[in-house]
């Protein structure tokens, strides 16, 4: 069927929409390609399509028409030339670093990070002899200090996970550039909608499509944005080789997950927001984080980058651990689960979970004491999770 125009369309229509790419059935859906191969008329056309001579798909561990609409449709809306969608977050991650780096190379991150991106970071790269630094994010002396060096990579996500640091990405990535560095973010706090990193200076920007982008608790997924050059030649054979492929049934339900993305992202940072307001003046939290609150520390920031403060916030209930988890325990609506920008509100204790593999002193650093609760709001009636928090808090 014929391409459709998507010139001058808005964000939403592209993301029900874009690089939609009908069968000759003429499905309204996306077509669920669901075929690890695909066969050749002629032998020649095998060799041909394996030499780059020739379009089309060979082996869905190096592409699939599922995935690749998928691919499509998101970098459209992220507005970068490419993107390589892969099996979870985390294999986003592995394979945005470990496909650009080799030994003798210097790595320079935010000290404030999701567990297993630390993990990847601070423990796997050293093994293969790149050199780790880790920063305060909030800090940019500490970067201009770190990246006064020759570096090949930096990373870090903003706001981060679980105390909403953030980075300033455009001020960090001049200086990154400075120092011959691509600069990598994670996004996943933000979605697409909430934060442009391309636009700010960034080079890659990776996803766990696991969280808003499904958001409806259903499969793993996750992608690296980049630019064309850097998926044809250092990206995809990488990926295609080591083989952390998604699913096209996933991609079938991260395309779903799109066309809600702007409906569910909206109101659930409406509800956050109205949350954290909450809360703050609650006589029982200790302090609330949350980047679109007038006492985050970096407030200034989060207006200037981010369009709203996010769907995530955090609280400090005092009490230590035993508060935390009465409070937690004694929620009816809100869930105990490490998962995050669900449709579904969902509590953590990130000290026992998530950063329980930090050292005690590495989480006193970053916030992480054992009396914070990490909170995702869903998409329930704002007014009942007030209900339940004040009850569980009470
Ligand atoms: C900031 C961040 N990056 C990456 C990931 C990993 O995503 P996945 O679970 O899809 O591998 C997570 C998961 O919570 C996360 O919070």
């Amino acid at each position: 069927m014929a391409a459709q125009d998507e010139t001058g369309w808005r964000l939403e229509t592209r993301l029900v929409q874009g690089a939609l790419d009908r069968s000759h059935h003429g499905e309204t859906a996306e077509a669920l390609y669901l075929t690890s191969g695909f066969v050749y008329d002629r032998a020649g056309d095998a060799e041909d399509r394996f030499k780059d001579r020739a379009p089309g798909f060979m082996y869905s561990r190096y592409g699939n028409p599922t995935v690749a609409t998928f691919e499509a449709r998101l970098a459209a809306i992220e507005g970068a030339e490419a993107c390589c969608a892969v099996s979870s977050g985390m294999a986003a991650v592995n394979a945005a670093l470990m496909c650009n780096l080799k030994a003798g190379d210097r790595v320079v991150a935010a000290r404030a990070l999701f567990g297993s991106c630390r993990y990847i970071i601070g423990d796997i790269l050293p093994r293969f002899g790149v050199e780790t630094v880790f920063v305060d994010g909030a800090d940019l002396d500490a970067w201009r200090l770190a990246l006064a060096e020759p570096t090949a990579m930096v990373f870090f996500e903003t706001p981060s996970n679980p105390s909403l640091e953030l980075v300033d990405i455009a001020a960090v990535a001049a200086l990154a550039h400075r120092a011959g560095a691509l600069v990598v973010v994670d996004n996943v706090f933000s979605t697409p909608l909430l934060q442009r990193p391309l636009a700010l200076g960034a080079d890659i920007v990776v996803y766990s499509a696991t969280k808003h982008i499904d958001g409806q608790g259903r499969c793993l997924g996750g992608a690296v944005l980049s630019t064309k050059i850097f998926r044809d030649e250092v990206l995809h054979p990488y990926l295609k080789h080591t083989g952390p492929s998604l699913s096209p049934f996933n991609a079938w339900l991260l395309l779903k997950g799109l066309e809600t993305l702007p409906l569910r992202v909206n109101q659930q940072c409406r509800s956050a927001e109205r949350l954290a307001q909450h809360l703050e003046a609650h006589p029982k939290v200790r302090r609330v984080l949350y980047p679109g609150l007038e006492s985050h520390p970096q407030y200034a920031l989060a207006r200037l980058q981010m369009q709203a403060g996010s769907t995530l916030l955090a609280f400090y209930v005092g009490g230590g651990k035993e508060r935390a988890f009465e409070v937690l325990n004694r929620l009816k609506l809100i869930a105990i689960s490490n998962n995050l920008g669900d449709s579904k509100s969902l509590v953590t204790h990130p000290a026992t979970t998530t950063h329980s593999k930090l050292p005690i002193e590495e989480r006193a650093a970053l916030g992480i004491d054992d009396d914070l609760i990490r909170l995702s709001v869903g998409l329930e009636h704002v007014d009942d999770l007030i209900t339940d928090l004040d009850q569980a808090l009470a």
